[in-house]
């Protein structure tokens, strides 16, 4: 969508696969879908220094609102739990320079059951607006699939006409997964930011695996309607959550990257361990997440176990290019797995060579010419991430110079 937002990946926290829908606020206070947990996790982004490496919206998922609109028809936030309302909670992140963005369906229900956007889209858009909020996840559970093509750009041109920027998420696609010849990017991306386009993530190795096949089944769909302002979401980071290793963070982070998705973590940042933490706040993996070019990247090889991405990333001049490259082991318990590659069978063929750099081991290998090859041991459901700046272009600012030895 060409509204000037999200012009390279959103990156931010949301609460789906962390806390689901618990309004038990009794039994969980601290684990609840209540304005505390998200005025906490804002803390967290800023006290842990998330919101400079560009983490900087927190979003409400399903379970927010009350059970019934009130009586002129407007969405009401549960009383109970969100005393001081949302334009109080926007207003606090705002207070702290992040962006706040919220959830609802386009259906007559959301999928936690609280009312829908139908036939209220006019009436939802202006009552975000006047909350301020920046960001709209609009689930698609609850309506006829036929009418997602009508629904959910009518409700992009209600946003528009607020006046307020809002960056639009649409969940169309994802209803649509047994239906592929109704998903046409082209369109979804004139009318949304971002997309989910799958099934929902869970903090298991499995579920991140089942994403990653998808999508290098569906790759040469998703690659050419991917780009700034028009986004495939590939769903939340389960980064530092029970049930996944720093080798499957490692991964997870990899592969994200590589596919300039949004980086939207859903764990509890209160207690997230130094190591994860790490993972997160990789300041050259973000880097190529938030790549200008914003360019999707490809699955070039791939064997039972193993599979090798590249992604073209800035600077590029001409036919001289710059990539970020990744190996993922996909088998969580077979061992260590070595792998020889060779760039120029990554398409990295440019002559005058690649400075080549580790992203988690921050080590460089120096200058690699197309026909040199590089020994690559990847952690099992681990992965290895490297950048390779083309050699005949000058060094990008504020990097230190690499040795060349
Ligand atoms: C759907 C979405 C999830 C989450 C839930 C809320 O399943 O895909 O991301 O928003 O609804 O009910
Ligand atoms: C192999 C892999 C899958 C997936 C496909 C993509 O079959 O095992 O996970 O990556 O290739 O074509």
């Amino acid at each position: 969508l060409d509204n000037g937002l999200g012009r390279t990946p959103p990156m931010g926290w949301m609460s789906w696969t962390a806390f689901y829908c618990e309004i038990d606020c009794q039994k969980h206070p601290t684990g609840c879908i209540n304005e505390q947990l998200y005025k906490d996790m804002a803390d967290e982004l800023v006290a842990g220094g998330y919101d400079k490496l560009g983490y900087k919206s927190v979003h409400i998922d399903d379970c927010w609102s009350e059970m019934v609109r009130d009586a002129n028809g407007i969405l009401v936030a549960n009383k109970t739990r969100f005393p001081s309302g949302m334009k109080a909670l926007a207003k606090y992140m705002h207070d702290r320079g992040l962006k706040f963005g919220i959830y609802e369906d386009y259906g007559t229900k959301t999928c936690g059951g609280y009312p829908g956007s139908y036939q209220h889209e006019r009436t939802d858009a202006q009552t975000f607006a006047a909350w301020d909020v920046d960001y709209l996840k609009l689930d698609g559970c609850n309506i006829d699939q036929a009418l997602m093509p009508i629904g959910y750009p009518l409700f992009e041109k209600e946003l528009n006409d607020t006046g307020r920027p809002i960056m639009y998420s649409c969940s169309w696609p994802a209803y649509l997964i047994d239906h592929p010849e109704l998903v046409d990017y082209n369109l979804i991306g004139k009318y949304c930011n971002t997309w989910r386009n799958f099934d929902d993530i869970n903090s298991s190795w499995k579920s991140i695996v089942s994403i990653i096949s998808y999508y290098d089944k569906m790759q040469d769909k998703h690659i050419p309607t991917h780009g700034p302002g028009k986004w495939h979401d590939p769903d939340m980071l389960v980064i530092g959550n029970k049930g996944i290793t720093v080798d499957m963070s490692i991964s997870q982070m990899t592969v994200w990257c590589i596919w300039s998705a949004p980086l939207i973590m859903s764990n509890d940042l209160r207690i997230i361990g130094d190591e994860f933490k790490a993972i997160l706040q990789n300041q050259e993996a973000i880097r190529i997440n938030q790549d200008p070019l914003g360019i999707m990247g490809r699955l070039v090889l791939n064997s039972t176990d193993i599979g090798t991405y590249v992604k073209q990333i800035s600077p590029s001049k001409g036919d001289k290019k710059s990539y970020a490259f990744a190996l993922l082991n996909r088998n969580e318990k077979r061992g260590y797995q070595n792998v020889e590659i060779q760039l120029s069978t990554l398409g990295l063929t440019d002559p005058s060579g690649y400075f080549v750099h580790d992203i988690w081991a921050h080590v460089d290998l120096g200058l690699l010419r197309p026909g040199d090859s590089i020994s690559v041991n990847t952690a099992p459901a681990g992965s290895s991430f490297f950048r390779a700046d083309v050699a005949s272009l000058h060094r990008p600012m504020g990097r230190r110079p690499y040795k060349l030895d």
